[in-house]
């Protein structure tokens, strides 16, 4: 069961206003690293508007996710250069890495794994996304060390960890 005390505390910051209803999901999503059930009943009550429309407006935009991602979502570049250049194989690293299948995330709810479509950078192939950010050449070898880099950034927010754990 999710707590939604953090949905709460997000509308009341937007006055529960409907015409917010983006940004209150943006932070609901920001919270919980994805837009579970529980999240939108919340916000559907909060601002008055029916449960079908809030889950539209979710799964509309790119930017929300109604299953779980990760803090640090993972996505592996599946267009033609990075496949030619071992992205699948990488795909493979972090399967490993993460002990998950690409399409899952870590039960810790810190890294979601998947690919993309062509991020754009096709001279830094093989490229991986990890969040906001971009990793070109990307060599298997390097995968448990970026991974490890990513583990370190929460660790030094004890708090951040426990609020990753809490969502699932
Ligand atoms: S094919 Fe991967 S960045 Fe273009």
């Amino acid at each position: 069961m999710v707590d939604v005390t953090r949905v709460h505390e997000i509308l009341e910051r937007h006055g529960a206003r409907r015409e917010r209803m983006i940004a209150i999901l943006l932070d609901c999503q920001e919270e919980y690293y994805h837009l579970p059930r529980e999240v939108l009943e919340a916000v559907s009550a909060g601002v008055q508007v029916p449960l079908t429309s809030v889950i539209s407006i979710a799964t509309f935009f790119k930017a929300f996710s109604l299953k779980p991602i990760g803090r640090y979502p993972i996505r592996v570049c599946n267009g033609t250069a990075c496949n030619i250049r071992g992205g699948p194989l990488l795909v493979e690293a972090l399967e490993r890495e993460l002990n998950i299948r690409k399409g899952e995330t870590t039960q810790d709810n810190l890294f979601g794994l998947d690919t993309l479509n062509c991020v754009g950078c096709c001279g830094l192939a093989p490229v991986i996304t990890v969040g906001e950010d971009v990793h070109g050449k990307v060599k298997i070898g390097s995968v448990p060390r970026l991974v490890k880099q990513y583990r370190s950034k929460v660790q030094a927010e004890p708090g951040e960890e426990k609020n990753a754990q809490n969502v699932n």
